[in-house]
């Protein structure tokens, strides 16, 4: 059911800097709601009066509160939950624990993160895995069925792709790839950065293994604050992270440890509590929106923002997929988009910019060097769509 005028409103009087700017930034870092606001100030009030270990033992309870509210927003279990302080930070651990040996193949796609890629190309480096990139579709996006025979016949080590890029406002099948993963039995990563928040998720219906995103995008939490999903699977594969501390393991005797048997021995002891409460209640105010009514809005709201935008025949609009989310990029010619990202700045118009290098198969294909992305959330509204636009095409313009 579509979100109501009244609903909007509501949620943007629980958002006060809506009053002041349009923020299209949330794939960068969202607005919170007045909630999170207070509980991470309330929680940070009592370490400033008590001291932060003082602090984080009354409030015990509500930072633990981080798991099953987590594991609801996932469809998982609270024992397959990790907390992360970033997506990078989660997604690095999990890749860690994967015993990679010389030859092991690791299968991702064109529109996969740049510090996944970074990454990859370390363990290709270090361990001689080997990297295959699946083909494009025509449309965008990576070529499903290509995708699930390279996954039938070369038996990757691991599978890795993102949900949704961070320059492109494709959404990735990451289901259908997910059901060749586990009927192959595959291990399978999703970076899902920019949908937590976005659009529900599932990991049971997905099949993966592992899961990260942070919470300070479409989530709307804190920033310092991630997640990651592990499943039951490869804990009882007994695979670790390469280093563990006094919280993911125990040292049982002199000469040896026992790594946790769940997903905190993907974690680390030392944490910032009131962002931890804070994270809790972005995912429980989430939740209570309803993430389908979100994603079904959002991608209204992003479908408008691109034909307001392509209406001036300068803007060229660079998202391309079967399926298209909150993310909205464009290329202009002959701007120079640090000084248009400024101007909108000062307008109070909110974005950010991608750089080709973000981004190197997908911008290097579009043969574009930058992009200009808005990003909206279920708290703007159609009017400011008209507003951010007409801005834009002012400063174009003249
Ligand atoms: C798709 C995607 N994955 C991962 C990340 C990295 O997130 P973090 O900065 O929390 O490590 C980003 C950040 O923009 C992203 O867009």
């Amino acid at each position: 059911m579509p979100f109501s005028t009244a609903e909007i409103d509501a949620f943007r009087k629980e958002t006060p800097a809506c009053q002041e700017v349009i923020h299209f930034n949330n794939a960068g870092a969202a607005l919170q709601p007045l909630n999170v606001q207070k509980v991470v100030n309330d929680h940070l009030a009592l370490e400033y009066r008590l001291g932060g270990y003082e602090a984080a033992a009354i409030r015990a309870e509500q930072s633990a509160g981080f798991y099953p509210i987590f594991a609801r927003l996932l469809n998982a279990k609270p024992s397959e939950i990790a907390f992360a302080s970033s997506a990078t930070d989660a997604y690095n651990r999990a890749l860690s624990a994967i015993p990679f040996q010389e030859g092991d193949l690791i299968l991702t796609t064109e529109n996969d993160y740049v510090s996944n890629q970074i990454a990859f190309l370390q363990i290709q480096k270090r361990h001689g895995a080997k990297l295959k990139i699946a083909p494009e579709s025509e449309v965008g996006g990576v070529d499903i069925e290509r995708m699930q025979e390279l996954i039938r016949t070369l038996h990757p080590k691991l599978v890795a792709v993102t949900h949704m890029p961070t320059s492109n406002g494709l959404i990735q099948d990451v289901y259908a790839i997910g059901k060749t993963c586990q009927a192959e039995n595959i291990t399978y990563l999703v970076d899902a950065c920019q949908t937590a928040g976005q659009v529900p998720l599932d990991v049971q219906a997905m099949g993966c293994d592992f899961l990260s995103a942070t919470c300070r995008k479409f989530l709307r939490g804190p920033r310092g604050t991630g997640f990651l999903f592990v499943s039951e699977r490869i804990i009882k594969k007994g695979w670790a992270p390469q280093y563990l501390d006094l919280h993911s393991a125990l040292w049982t005797a002199y000469d040896k440890f026992e790594p946790q048997l769940d997903a905190r021995r993907f974690e680390l002891w030392e944490r910032n509590h009131a962002m931890v409460q804070g994270a809790s209640a972005a995912a429980d105010y989430a939740l209570s929106v309803g993430l389908d009514r979100v994603a079904e809005y959002t991608q209204q709201i992003a479908a408008s923002l691109r034909e307001q935008l392509s209406e001036l025949p300068q803007i060229q609009i660079t998202d391309q997929g079967k399926k298209l989310g909150a993310i909205v990029t464009f290329h202009i010619p002959e701007q120079d988009p640090q000084v248009l990202l400024q101007q909108l700045r000062a307008a109070s118009i909110h974005g950010s910019i991608s750089w080709g290098d973000y981004a190197r198969y997908d911008m290097g294909r579009k043969a574009v060097p930058w992009v200009l992305r808005w990003s909206p959330h279920y708290y703007n509204t159609i009017e400011e769509v008209e507003k951010a636009t007409k801005k834009i095409f002012k400063i174009i313009c003249c």
